[in-house]
């Protein structure tokens, strides 16, 4: 009798204990330090990291390639009224001038040719005309001086110039104003083929006998502060 008390005395106390590390096994599995790393967002995406996925590639260049169709026409500038601009805005071998729908790069050829600009940069959105002009100022043996960019004149960046030339159309100047207000450096000299620049009134006004018409240059400084009126 007392042996049969015994014994199951011992079985119950061997179930108890099995239980006993059942509960301490799931326990363990249940490691705090465990819990922390799976709920974290961070964990996971070091985790999915390995192997560190390939770098991507931008699917635009850093110079974005603008697709819009021309603001303007091309009508190319004759060079007697190139020379004209470049005169009246005293181009000499500290400038970096930009033209701003550069053409066939004419005006930012003369300027670095016979002028000696440190540099010229044209923007143009034709990217034939882009060609030509670097192949023009291959032949006039200026490339390392020039520039040709095919991008929107109205998302350059125009901070280095120190002269602006431009042969557009009034509304289009009237539209750039604020930029050139807003990026060129006080100082900076801006002439015009033909347009003026609306209510910013010109300090010289110029006009240039051409083969089949007579044609005006206008002439701005940008100043230390926007006027009132032009805000
Ligand atoms: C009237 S032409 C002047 C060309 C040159 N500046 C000259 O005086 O001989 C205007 C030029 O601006 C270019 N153009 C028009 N819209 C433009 C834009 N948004 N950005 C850059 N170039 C543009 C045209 O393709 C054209 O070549």
């Amino acid at each position: 009798m007392q042996l049969r008390i015994i014994f199951r005395l011992l079985v119950l106390s061997v179930g108890v204990g099995s239980l006993i590390l059942t509960g301490c096994t799931q326990e363990n599995t249940s490691n705090p330090t465990d819990n922390t790393q799976a709920s974290s967002p961070t964990s996971v995406a070091e985790t999915t990291a390995q192997p560190s996925p390939p770098t991507p590639v931008p699917t635009t260049p850093a110079t974005p390639t603008p697709n819009k169709a021309p603001d303007v026409v091309y009508v190319p500038t004759p060079e007697v009224v190139v020379n004209k601009m470049l005169e009246l805005a005293k181009v000499t071998k500290d400038d970096v001038i930009y033209d701003l729908g550069s053409g066939d790069g004419r005006i930012v050829i003369t300027a670095a040719q016979k002028f000696g600009a440190r540099k010229g940069v044209g923007i143009e959105i034709d990217p034939k005309l882009v060609k030509q002009s670097q192949e023009n100022a291959k032949k006039a043996g200026v490339s390392d001086r020039v520039d040709f960019r095919q991008q929107d004149l109205f998302t350059t960046d125009l901070r280095e110039a120190t002269v602006v030339t431009l042969y557009l159309l009034p509304e289009l100047n009237v539209k750039l104003r604020p930029k050139l207000f807003k990026e060129l450096k006080p100082g900076t000299r801006i002439v015009s083929h033909d347009f003026d620049m609306g209510d910013w009134k010109p300090e010289k006004v110029v006009k240039v006998k051409g083969d089949a018409r007579e044609h005006t240059v206008y002439f701005w400084t940008i100043p230390q502060q926007v006027p009132e009126n032009l805000r």
